[in-house]
């Protein structure tokens, strides 16, 4: 409904759900009285529990809210029966606050504010303590990829959005060395992004727009970019395919949607190999128990062909201890060795035993690498598709 209004507004019938979407910023109440009645219809219909969806709602104005309330508070009033529950998203900070009184007023009507606490590896991944695993990454990382990259199709000039940007590093690595006009960053993180902001702000870098937001539900329009990059980042999400769905939407066709992922019980050492691949057999059972997938570096060409994408390319590499200094490589698995052990696994529950296991394997991991004869190595892949013109 009235997309050139700068809203949309829809009602699925089987989820009782009603979203509204966009901008919505009438005059007066009689520009969405369309949209009024569509909503007293639809709250007319339900039975049980009716959502009012604002999660992609990026503007609402007094008196539009004044419209909605005032529905709501009339058929609330009248069916105790009924119960609003009205979602929100911390993307749009406003409307969680926008939506609270009226619960306050409405014993019937609740805000549920859908991503305060949406994937089961947040906290690991959103907290500072991933800091320094992601910064040690990129690190080693960028001296296989920033080789790849062209291959998958990035060039000079070209619109690139990075998507669960992390820290940052990388679209600062890209914009110094590849060059592309302009690139928008986006995660769901805030510590993550304040602290892109200062790296990029300490070496002067521009040409970076660094957005908080949800990627699987972003607020940007379809077909910006030219390419588009995801990093490591379908793996820690539960849902990978609702991400992949918005790259696709927001990728220009004919342009290209670039991921790397990893597997983990694929990493591998020598001496003491035994150890290792048992401690990294157990890092995959581990973040499986936290719903995210550290194996799935192999599954992205399925992912891809599966959400529409043509022209697939997969690379795979591994990072090891003899691409530059060894003491790096130490220094990610060691970060590693931090999160996994000394909070994840604790944090499920595992014995004293078992963390002490679980924590030799990243030791002896470290003692290949640093070994004079020694060898350390992890898998990632990267992979890209093209979205057809
Ligand atoms: C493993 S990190 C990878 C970060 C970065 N791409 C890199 O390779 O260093 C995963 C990132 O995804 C972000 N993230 C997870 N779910 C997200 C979501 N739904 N929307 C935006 N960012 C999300 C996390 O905050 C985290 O920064």
């Amino acid at each position: 409904m009235s997309p050139d209004r700068g809203y949309q507004a829809s009602f699925n019938e089987n989820n009782q759900e009603f979203v509204i979407a966009g901008k919505l910023r009438p005059r007066s109440e009689d520009e969405i009285r369309p949209l009024a009645q569509s909503l007293g219809e639809a709250l007319g219909q339900v039975k049980g529990t009716f959502y009012l969806n604002v999660k992609r709602l990026a503007r609402l104005n007094n008196v539009a809210f004044r419209v909605i309330a005032g529905l709501v508070s009339q058929v609330c009033g009248g069916r105790p029966d009924l119960r609003v529950e009205v979602v929100t998203s911390s993307v749009m900070g406003w409307s969680t606050r926008k939506f609270l009184p009226l619960a306050r007023l409405l014993p019937n009507v609740s805000v549920n504010e859908y991503d305060k606490d949406f994937y089961p590896g947040q906290s690991y991944l959103e907290e500072g303590g991933f800091i320094p695993i992601l910064r040690a990454q990129t690190k080693l990382t960028w001296q296989h990829e920033k080789h790849l990259l062209p291959r998958h199709g990035l060039r000079p000039g070209m619109a690139m959005a990075d998507v669960c940007c992390g820290i940052g590093d990388f679209a600062v690595l890209v914009q110094k060395e590849l060059k592309p006009a302009s690139i928008l960053a986006l995660d769901h993180s805030r510590s993550s992004l304040d602290y892109a902001r200062k790296v990029a702000a300490d070496f002067g870098v521009s040409g970076i727009e660094y957005v908080y937001g949800d990627a699987s539900e972003m607020v940007l329009e379809d077909n910006q970019f030219d390419f588009v990059t995801c990093r490591h980042s379908l793996q820690v999400f539960d849902r990978p395919e609702l991400i992949l769905r918005e790259l696709y939407r927001i990728c220009k066709p004919g342009g290209r949607v670039y991921i790397t992922n990893e597997k983990n019980s694929h990493c591998l050492g020598e001496p003491r190999a035994e150890s290792i691949q048992w401690t990294y057999n157990e890092v995959a059972r581990l973040w499986a128990d936290y719903k995210m997938d550290i194996e799935l570096g192999p599954k992205s060409r399925r992912y891809l062909i599966d959400a529409g994408f043509e022209d697939i390319r997969v690379d795979s590499f591994m990072v090891t201890n003899l691409d530059g200094d060894p003491q790096s490589f130490a220094d990610i698995i060691q970060s590693w060795e931090n999160v996994y052990a000394g909070e994840m696994a604790r944090d499920r529950g595992d014995s004293p035993e078992f963390i002490a296991r679980f924590r030799q394997g990243f030791q002896d991991h470290i003692y290949a690498a640093l070994h004079p004869k020694g060898y350390a190595g992890w898998p990632i892949w990267a992979a890209s598709g093209r979205k057809p013109s």
